[in-house]
């Protein structure tokens, strides 16, 4: 039965698959594993409709593991301006030059080299193994899972390694011939399209006739929801204007957004602040605060953490301090962060006119 399910859904994907850059026709073509690996990065945690324009820009200005490992980690973060999750680019960087270093610029072809590389885990080595290399090898991600689930009507996530050798092991099945790199993709896609999260297309599914969930009438109740579990934090944030038109930036002291340049910023009580908060001058070093005032609350979701702030603008009398890190209005408005851009929002700042 699974069988007829298979060829089922290579013969819907061959049909209705999407025209992607990342793709080849014909699908049978192999793609480089640079290609797959970008992609695939970019993907994760990503709408297929934000990735397409960051990974035609990206291919354009990294062509190769030749140019991407020599370039600046400031310039990679530019080049993945809005796509978040800024450690994917950082590890991107790293694993080029590993696999320049050490593997001569040619992607190693085994799971067990792949999956130390940074940033790439089992997912993302079964997406290179199959899709660039056409081994048989299984991909799970968040669309499989829900897929398997409804499919064989499992009824809890692989969360305890129990559940996830489950998981796996169904994935693997339906990579174990050689059609793999076509049916792994074509998953992902009637995933994303058809076995939607919510309403599912299943008068369009090619796996309707063999899907237990469809027969039963369960679709809707699985996979079982899971709780989503998040860290509040509520701090206050704050943008310093120096007299000499400089902007303070606080790097590497915040434990939600590691080495990156971001204003300074401190927890406080989730009641508001008022007046201006003591741990400031902390970062002001002695210079004297002429005017204040707060912006719009703002929400920010980072990894696990959901961020609470509040949004303070200063300006102070002497010109900036050479104790601590300042910027320029032009480097201000080229903070790669998604939550710099939101602060700059929420304070009404925007680039002066001169
Ligand atoms: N989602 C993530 N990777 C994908 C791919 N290669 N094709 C379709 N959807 C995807």
């Amino acid at each position: 039965m699974q069988n007829d399910a298979e060829n089922a859904l290579i013969q819907w994907f061959k049909k209705n698959h999407e025209q992607l850059p990342w793709r080849l026709e014909p699908l049978s073509k192999k793609r480089s594993a640079y290609v797959v690996w970008i992609s695939e990065i970019m993907l994760q945690q990503t709408q297929v409709a934000s990735v397409k324009a960051h990974f035609l820009r990206w291919i354009q200005k990294f062509p190769n593991i030749t140019e991407l490992a020599k370039a600046k980690e400031s310039t990679i973060l530019k080049f993945w301006q809005g796509l978040g999750y800024y450690s994917r680019a950082k590890n991107i960087l790293k694993t080029a030059k590993i696999i320049q270093e050490k593997y001569n610029e040619k992607f190693p072809e085994t799971r067990q080299e792949l999956e130390v590389l940074p940033g790439i885990g089992s997912y993302t080595a079964g997406a290179i193994l199959s899709l660039a290399f056409h081994q048989n090898e299984a991909i799970l991600d968040g669309n499989l899972i829900r897929i398997f689930s409804r499919f064989y009507a499992l009824d809890f996530l692989p969360e305890n390694a129990e559940q996830k050798k489950i998981y796996w092991n169904k994935a693997k099945s339906w990579a174990a011939n050689k059609y793999a790199f076509l049916k792994n993709e074509a998953l992902m896609e009637l995933g994303r399209n058809i076995c939607k999260v919510k309403n599912p297309k299943c008068d369009q599914c090619p796996l309707r006739p063999h899907c237990v969930s469809f027969l039963q009438n369960k679709i809707e109740s699985r996979p079982p929801k899971k709780i989503k579990l998040y860290t509040p934090w509520y701090g206050v944030i704050f943008i310093a204007k120096s007299k000499d038109q400089k902007f303070l930036i606080s790097e590497g002291s915040s434990f939600f957004l590691k080495n990156q340049k971001t204003f300074p910023h401190f927890s406080s009580s989730p009641s508001r602040a008022k007046g201006i908060p003591a741990e400031v001058d902390k970062w002001l070093q002695g210079a004297e605060i002429k005017t204040f005032r707060y912006g719009a609350n703002i929400e920010h979701s980072i990894t696990r953490y959901k961020i609470f702030m509040q949004t303070l603008f200063l300006e102070i009398k002497n010109n900036a301090p050479k104790t601590t890190h300042w910027i320029s209005e032009k480097e201000l408005f080229d903070l790669p962060s998604s939550l710099c851009k939101k602060v700059l929002q929420a304070l009404e700042i925007s680039p002066s006119k001169n």
